[in-house]
């Protein structure tokens, strides 16, 4: 315990002195330097997620870019989610055979198999960045066979974004719901049913609207949710108004993971919403770390997914060695989808590679065997 106040105190120390970089500096402004505001740069020369952000932001109207980009309040946890990564390091092997490691990229999520342990995850408002809104991400996810998760407040609707979808594709449904309206919830459910959706994720991290600054003042606020109850009672009751198995999206500690499990949930979805609901939430990396330290039987008994500042290959190689099962991954693909199924496809599988390569050099020789020491997770203690 003396150990991690010491590291924390020195750790918050070196924090404030270093202001936060939005975008990390990788050369991008230099190499475009001649790219006028509202020119989209070539997407064969973007390297990375990060680009995407940087093209966006230089090509998108300011009150759409802002949509995407805003966090609650002062964005605390909009920057922890980012920088969190970089506060719990790697401990990479050597004398490890790695050659194989791009096989072990494919997984199952809910029994379903996909080729990446990643995934795009629910982002309301395509429309905010490509006329063609979510028909990018969906026909993308096809493409390069990974799971989608379409917002219930996409800019298309359920049965047009199911349009776009090739026939054996599998998508999972997010859904905002009102407990005093089970007529609209079945009407949700029965059109995930009918849209071939395998599952609902349900969002319970977001009872209230979001205290967003930064997009009120170009009025690129979230449709207004009512304040709203979500309890274990509710569901357990919307368990009766569906077959499809229900996750949980926006599960913030311990004791509600393990409350999860207790109530039979087909997987456990850790997230803050990206930062844009209640400023001060944790990443959902810290969240993993507290259910690896007190309850490492979380991970077994059910699929626990994450979300929340994920850009590169070892930052998904982190959350996977605590025990995730799969990444989601939000504002990178809605940037990407400025570029449409092209974009989104290359996306997609510049993060492959690099989780391919960030695994490989960390010496994980098969992806699905990774454990928890090859992240220094208990901060400056030893692995003990
Ligand atoms: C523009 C935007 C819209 C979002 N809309 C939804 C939504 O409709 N439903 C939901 O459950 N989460 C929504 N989220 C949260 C994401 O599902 C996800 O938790 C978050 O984006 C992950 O963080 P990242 O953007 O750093 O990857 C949204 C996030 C963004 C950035």
């Amino acid at each position: 315990m003396r150990c991690t106040l010491i590291s924390l105190s020195l750790l918050s120390g070196t924090l404030a002195a270093r202001p936060f970089l939005d975008e990390p500096d990788t050369g991008f402004d230099m190499f475009f330097s001649n790219l006028a505001t509202g020119q989209l740069a070539p997407l064969d020369q973007l390297v990375g997620l990060p680009d995407f952000e940087a093209a966006a932001k230089r090509y998108l109207p300011i009150a759409n870019y802002t949509y995407y980009r805003n966090g609650a309040a002062g964005e605390w946890s909009f920057r922890n989610n980012l920088e969190v990564f970089y506060r719990y390091p790697l401990r990479p092997r050597t004398m490890v055979d790695t050659s194989n490691v791009q096989s072990t990229l494919p997984t199952t999520i809910l029994g379903y198999n996909f080729s990446a342990p990643f995934f795009i995850t629910s982002a309301a408002r395509a429309g905010l960045g490509n006329p063609a809104a979510e028909r990018g991400l969906v026909e993308a996810a096809a493409a390069e066979n990974i799971l989608y998760v379409p917002s219930l407040y996409a800019t298309l609707s359920i049965p047009e974004i199911a349009s776009y979808k090739a026939p054996s594709q599998v998508t999972f449904q997010q859904a905002y719901l009102d407990p005093s309206n089970d007529t609209a919830t079945k009407l949700v459910f029965d059109q995930a049913k009918a849209a071939g959706s395998k599952a609902i994720v349900f969002t319970v991290d977001a009872p209230a609207e979001g205290n967003r600054q930064r997009a009120d003042r170009y009025d690129a606020s979230e449709a207004v949710l009512p304040f709203t109850a979500i309890t274990w009672d509710y569901y357990d009751h919307l368990k009766t108004l569906t077959d499809l198995p229900i996750i949980l999206k926006g599960i913030q500690t311990v004791e509600e993971a393990q409350a999860a499990v207790a109530h039979g949930v087909p997987a456990v979805y850790l997230s803050n919403h990206g930062g844009r609901q209640v400023d001060g939430s944790r990443s959902p990396l810290e969240v993993a770390i507290e259910i690896r330290a007190q309850a490492p039987e979380v991970f077994t008994q059910t699929e626990v997914y994450a979300d929340g500042g994920v850009r590169y290959g070892g930052d998904v190689v982190k959350l996977l060695a605590l025990g995730v099962r799969a990444v989601g991954i939000g504002r990178p693909f809605m940037y990407a989808n400025v570029y449409g199924t092209e974009g989104v496809t290359r996306a997609v599988q510049l993060l492959k590679r690099e989780v391919a390569l960030d695994a490989a050099n960390a010496g994980v020789a098969d992806l699905k065997n990774i454990d928890p020491s090859y992240v220094i997770w208990k901060q400056s203690c030893a692995l003990d």
